[in-house]
Order: C-alpha cells, then sequence, then structure tokens
C-alpha cells in the first residue's frame, strides 16, 4: 500500500472532522475522493501531506508514518492546497527555480528539470510571465508543475479543477492522464 489510513480520525474540539476513516491505494492508483463541503476531504489530505496530525488512527505514506517520519514522506509527496500560495511578483521561471532550490535541486540539473515541467505543463511560452499574470487555469498548472519537480510517487490534490472553466479543466484532466500515465499515484478531491 503507497497510501494507507487507519482507523483515521480527526477533531477540532468537539467537531469530529473525520471519523475512522479507513484509505487503502495501490501504486498508480487515482484517487477521486468525492464529497459535500465540510465532509473533512482537506483535513485527510493536509494530514496525508503532514501538515496535521492525526487525532486518532495512522496515516502511512510508502510505509511511512505521518508525524513521526514526516522528513522521510515530504520527497515522496506533491501537495497542491485549495488555495494559489504566494510569491506572485516572480515571473514563472523563477518560481520554479526557487521550488526546486527547495528540494536541493541546483545548477545543471535545476535548469532541465524545470525545462521538463515547463513542457509537461504547456507553460514554456509563459516562462517569463509574471506569475500574478497568469490565468487561474495556467495558475493550477503551475502549482502543478511546481510539485512536480522532485518527481514525487504521490500526488494530493486538493479540488484542482475549482474554479476553473470548462476548457481549463479538460486541460486539467488531460495533464492528470500523463501523470497517471507516468506510474504517479494521484489522491483527487
Ligand atoms: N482548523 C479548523 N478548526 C476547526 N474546524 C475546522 C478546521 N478545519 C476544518 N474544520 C471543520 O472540519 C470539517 C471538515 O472540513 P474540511 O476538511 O475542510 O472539509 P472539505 O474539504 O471536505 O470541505 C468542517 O466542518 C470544517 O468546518
Ligand atoms: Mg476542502
Amino acid at each position: 500500500m503507497i497510501v494507507q489510513t487507519i482507523n483515521l480520525t480527526k477533531r477540532y474540539g468537539k467537531l469530529v472532522a473525520l471519523n475512522n476513516l479507513e484509505l487503502n491505494l495501490e501504486e498508480g492508483e487515482c484517487f477521486g475522493y468525492i464529497g459535500p463541503n465540510g465532509a473533512g476531504k482537506t483535513t485527510t489530505i493536509k494530514i496525508l501531506a503532514t501538515l496535521l496530525q492525526p487525532t486518532w488512527g495512522e496515516a502511512r505514506i510508502c510505509g511511512h508514518v505521518v508525524g513521526y517520519e514526516s522528513r522521510k514522506i515530504r520527497p515522496l509527496i506533491g501537495y497542491v492546497p485549495d488555495f494559489f500560495g504566494a510569491y506572485e511578483d516572480m515571473v514563472v521561471q523563477e518560481y520554479l527555480e526557487f521550488f526546486a532550490s527547495a528540494y536541493n535541486i541546483t545548477g545543471k540539473q535545476r535548469t532541465r528539470v524545470v525545462g521538463d515541467v515547463l513542457e509537461l505543463t504547456d507553460l514554456e511560452y509563459k516562462k517569463e510571465a509574471l506569475v500574478d499574470s497568469l490565468s487561474r487555469g495556467m495558475q493550477q498548472r503551475l502549482s502543478l508543475a511546481r510539485v512536480l519537480l522532485h518527481d514525487p510517487k504521490v500526488l494530493l490534490l486538493d479540488e484542482p479543477a475549482s474554479g476553473l472553466d470548462p476548457r481549463a479543466r479538460i486541460e486539467i484532466r488531460e495533464l492528470l492522464k500523463e501523470l497517471r500515465h507516468m506510474g504517479k499515484t494521484i489522491v483527487i478531491s
């Protein structure tokens, strides 16, 4: 099991946001996580991304336990939150180089990796554009490009198609198909 949760439970005070969730995903699986607002999707994804601790139960990525072995988990995952992050005053290429450096990818390797993810996400022609000037669909593709830099095994995508027009949604779907063919395990709400 590449992603596994056992009795995963999260409380915020008295509110039970997640109740004994059992998830088992095999490598290469694409798991669509559906539920109404407030169902606990973001909470689950944040726990898997090592950003929240469960109240009870356990979550594992590649066998490593969230909260105990988070440093082993982080290189294995790519997390796209349900909002677009800061750094709007950078151009696309700088933005990706900055995040690559955060994963200790430097020099020629960084140039190559940034070029590869720009090509994969069809953003090469925008590499000199300010992040702030991109359309919502392009920003979403850039968010995906950012989490692919370190070639993670597992992608955790929190509503990546929300707020996108139909054309941009189709583009995201095509991109996800490509990532699946690359063998990524995908959790998508
Ligand atoms: N930081 C928080 N503090 C208190 N309650 C929270 C917090 N985050 C989420 N919740 C509550 O937990 C429940 C699940 O939220 P969430 O995981 O965001 O659901 P979803 O992503 O499926 O809409 C909701 O009732 C929400 O109001
Ligand atoms: Mg949510």
